[in-house]
């Protein structure tokens, strides 16, 4: 197979309707192969009857498009067959099918025949109403369904507020993959009768069935394929269809993931209404359309906004320009008010309170607090309203540093744990399960379990390391069954949206935790490994197993941050903050307070607008965006790494690289990774410890002699390409939902261009400037500095530690460095430090100290120094480094107020005493 198609493999299961698009313009190429003569129509017959299968499940081009197609090929007719194809491609790459009633015709001018086919509206000027399409999971047999599709199709009327296309499948698995790989389904309706097997046998569907688990099944019941379909999408509404008694199945529990059972065909036209009210309910955005109606209101303010209305900026010479940049409804949005239906941010009653009960439902939380000032916010929230002077956390040392400030503000005790370093690149993984297990344990041994309130992590991490979050959270509980996790998910909220990466986010994994503790299994399975372990495990017994927590204590305390703006179409600083704890209403007062501290009280409008509008694209849309997203980074990753002349000098790192062995129990080597199936990407993804997010693209560029602030200088300064984050030689490249193809055209003619530039320098330079070049790539390739771990806190912050657990006081760590007396600062040439590192005093830092980039903290309030962190500090080239002034030096707690805080004597070689002072 060839590197291209197994390119496809993967992402046509992975990204689901993302390889659609790619099918189509090889059946294109294979019809003009056909026409030119250069080849001949076996080859075209072969695909399409491929492709027919698949689009099966869309509604365009539509059975009637593709026999046309069929018919001409059969007939001969090269030319037609072209026309046709490509006229199809065009519909679904422009997305004009919604809209335009030609596309759906047999011929370039349209049909009058099949007007009756096509949505009233199409071709007329109202035509912009929202577009979906809606799956009919049938029992009538296939010949019938066109019939079906035209009485359905007469339901529509010009009132509706969306249109939508019907599209019909008759069995288990064909409703399955349906759900996959069609991402303009937004609403599927059940009716009782259908088989389980497709009619197909094509091995794309048996491979996409078999590896989610679904196996020739006895039970074949709608309510069955209903939560199979909810698990797969769950922002789709289900509909059932029954013949039968529809009372007993509307009371049935399981039946409440269904949005509305009917009885028999009868009731076609309100089930037709409810498909609209359904999309229409996910459609309305509470606090976007009331400040759209706030804005065309004529409103006199007297309050303190003179921007609002934009008078002030209209009506100026000076400043009008900003108007016209903006436009006028920005102004018009804008207010200070809280009446006219705007809510209050700080306690939503209105509007906001309905757009975050909205968003709860989309990310699967039980609460949601919108918020407008990033997730640097949301963290300080969660942490303040969770933590209480002296709590313990177990926090990973390398988190976004608002956990950090958090633990300051809370003057709770981190006590940290490492990530798995990759010193190569000069960045950091995420933390390994036995370290956070490790922790736990110590602070049991140390009687100290009853004071550890939170394990707090990043997933994914910057660079893309997704944890395993539900083993995690089961292996931690079964040590302490009332623990809150507090995720980070700054990065990977748009993960919701993807099936495969649900489960490794914090509300996926808590809702299949509480699937777990409901199913009568579960108790037997613990208790069944309890008699096993016996009555005192040892730690390396207990690091060992796969931990089972008792389903009977679990106290599920979930929280997850999220920054929207960073993976969706939010603006800027939107974030939200998701809930999912059974002690919520313990500590809902504590948010409420965090809230009050921590949210502006002048929060801006667009920002909830935009949070608004953010969860109704998501779930309207969101499945087809994020299954873009990937299908991109896979294009990026192929091209990078396949073409001869950009692989010469860049590379795109594999999960093979990202994650190591130790931490891929399934031995998944790389989704690109030639002869790896979907099968194991998928056991990669449901069980190894970490798997890698193929949105978040590593490109190592020191192969090319650049260091990654360089080459990040070189692609925004010379080619227009932003990108954020860097290390010593790399760069990281992320898609998302906004990206193109057309994108990862530019990208890779840049990475072509410029490899091209180095390879004539290299021919052209002659030996020396090969040796220089060499030099070059070895020092940013191999040359690295080691990263230092978190050494200790010193005995003056360690507040009431364990003799083996390394948590700190670092509140106040953090006001130390208020008394400007007891603070000093060394540079970091002076010979001093490498005596003092020798010979004592130790050197405590005073400050967080965060190089940028990488942007974890070398050095936090309290914490004593080691030779690693410095030699890393000596070698780093980044300028940006906050906390720290290069010609100050670093800012250290004097040892005579170390003293002073531990009520004891300085050392004798202070700095003070040496210089005689
Ligand atoms: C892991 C992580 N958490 C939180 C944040 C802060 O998010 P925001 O920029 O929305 O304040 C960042 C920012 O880069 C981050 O990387």
């Amino acid at each position: 197979m060839d590197a291209r198609s197994q390119q496809r493999r993967i992402d046509k299961f992975f990204s689901g309707p993302g390889a659609r698009a790619d099918d189509w313009r090889d059946l294109v190429e294979a019809a003009k192969v056909w026409a030119d003569g250069s080849g001949d129509r076996s080859q075209f017959e072969a695909l399409l009857s491929e492709l027919a299968v698949t689009e099966e499940y869309h509604a365009y081009p539509g059975p009637h498009l593709i026999a046309a197609l069929k018919e001409r090929a059969g007939s001969g007719d090269a030319a037609g067959t072209v026309a046709l194809a490509t006229r199809i491609i065009y519909a679904l790459q422009t997305r004009s099918f919604r809209q335009c009633s030609g596309d759906w015709s047999l011929h370039e001018e349209g049909e009058a025949g099949l007007q009756d086919l096509l949505p009233p509206s199409f071709g007329q000027t109202d035509a912009r109403r929202p577009y979906f399409e809606t799956l009919i999971v049938t029992g009538l047999p296939a010949a019938s369904w066109p019939s079906v599709s035209a009485e359905w199709r007469k339901l529509r009327r010009p009132i509706d507020q969306f249109v939508y296309e019907p599209v019909l499948v008759g069995s288990f698995e064909d409703a399955f993959c349906a759900t996959i790989l069609n991402s303009n389904l937004a609403a599927v309706v059940i009716n009782e009768g259908f088989s389980y097997r497709s009619r197909h046998d094509a091995p794309v569907l048996r491979t996409l069935t078999a590896s989610m688990g679904l196996q020739e099944v006895s039970d074949v019941s709608a309510l069955r394929l209903a939560h199979v379909l909810k698990r797969v999408r769950p922002e789709l509404d289900v509909y059932l269809m029954s013949n039968r008694d529809v009372e007993e199945m509307a009371g049935d529990p399981q039946a409440d993931i269904v949005r509305r059972i009917f009885y028999s065909v009868e009731e076609l036209l309100e089930l037709h209404l409810a498909i609209l009210e359904g999309v229409q309910d996910r459609y309305e955005t509470p606090f976007f359309d009331n400040l759209k109606k706030y804005a065309q209101r004529p409103i006199g303010t007297f309050h303190a906004l003179p921007i609002a209305r934009g008078k002030s900026v209209f009506r100026s010479d000076w400043i009008r320009d900003m108007g016209e940049f903006y436009g006028p409804n920005l102004f018009l949005a804008e207010s200070s008010a809280t009446t006219g239906g705007l809510d209050s941010l700080l306690e939503p009653t209105g509007n906001i309170k309905k757009a975050q009960e909205k968003a709860a439902r989309a990310f699967g939380a039980d609460h949601v607090f919108f918020v407008t000032n990033g997730t640097s916010t949301s963290n300080k929230m969660a942490v303040q309203a969770l933590l209480a002077p002296g709590d313990i956390a177990i926090v990973d040392r390398n988190c976004h540093k608002s956990h950090h400030y958090g633990m300051v503000l809370a003057g709770a005790q981190p006590l940290y744990v490492e990530a798995f370093p990759m010193t190569e690149y000069s960045m950091y993984g995420a933390v390994p399960l036995r370290t956070i297990k490790q922790a736990l344990l110590n602070l049991k041994a140390e009687n100290r379990l009853n004071r550890v309130k939170m394990i707090d992590l990043t997933n994914c991490t910057f660079d893309g390391h997704i944890y395993n979050v539900r083993r995690v959270m089961e292996e931690c509980l079964a040590i302490k069954p009332d623990l809150i996790f507090l995720w980070d998910e700054a990065w990977f909220g748009f993960a919701r949206f993807s099936p495969f990466l649900r489960p490794r986010t914090a509300m996926g994994a808590a809702s299949d935790i509480e699937d777990w503790m409901d199913d009568p299994k579960s108790v037997a399975a613990y208790e069944k490994q309890r008699t096993e372990l016996g009555a005192s495990p040892t730690d390396e017994v207990l690091l060992k197993t796969r931990l089972i927590p008792d389903p009977r204590k679990i106290r599920l305390r979930v929280y997850q941050t999220n920054s929207t703006h960073k993976s969706m179409s939010a603006l800027r600083q939107g974030s939200m903050l998701f809930v999912k704890d059974v002690e919520f209403h313990t500590v809902e007062a504590q948010f409420h307070e965090a809230v009050f501290t921590h949210a502006s009280t002048s929060p801006n409008q667009q920002l909830i607008a935009g949070l608004d509008v953010a969860r109704r694209q998501m779930e309207l849309e969101g499945y087809g965006l994020v299954a873009n997203a990937i299908e991109i980074a896979f294009a990026i990753r192929q091209a990078v790494n396949t073409n001869p002349l950009i692989s010469r000098y860049f590379r795109v790192l594999g999960a093979d690289k990202m994650v190591p062995g130790a931490y891929r129990e399934s031995g998944f080597v790389d989704y690109l990774e030639p002869g790896v199936n979907w099968t194991t990407a998928l056991r990669s993804l449901k069980e190894d410890e970490f798997c890698l997010d193929p949105t978040r693209i590593t490109l190592v560029c020191g192969t090319a002699g650049f260091d990654g602030t360089q080459f990040k200088g070189i692609l925004a300064g010379r080619y227009g390409i932003q990108l954020n984050k860097t290390s010593r030689n790399s760069v990281l490249l992320q898609s998302n939902i906004n990206n193109t193809r057309s994108d990862v055209a530019h990208l890779v003619r840049v990475l072509a261009e410029i490899a091209g530039e180095i390879d004539r320098g290299l021919k052209q330079g002659g030996a020396n400037a090969r040796k220089t070049f060499e030099g070059r790539v070895k020092s940013l390739m191999t040359d690295v500095p080691d990263l230092p771990n978190f050494s200790r806190f010193h005995d003056a912050y360690r507040g009431d530690a364990g003799a083996r657990t390394n948590e700190g006081d670092i509140r106040s760590g953090f006001y130390a460095a208020y008394d400007a007396e007891g603070c000093e600062y060394i540079r970091l040439a002076d010979p001093e430090i490498d005596q003092r590192l020798k010979n004592g005093p130790e050197l405590v830092s005073a400050n967080f100290v965060i190089p940028y980039p990488p942007g974890f903290p070398i050095m936090v309030p309290g914490q004593v120094i080691t030779q690693e962190t410095i030699d890393f500090m000596r070698k780093l080239d980044v300028k940006e480094i906050h906390g720290y002034d290069a010609a100050e030096g670093l800012k250290l707690v004097r040892p005579e107020a170390l003293a002073r805080k531990s009520g004891r004597q300085p050392p004798a070689t202070s700095k003070l005493k040496a210089a005689g002072a």
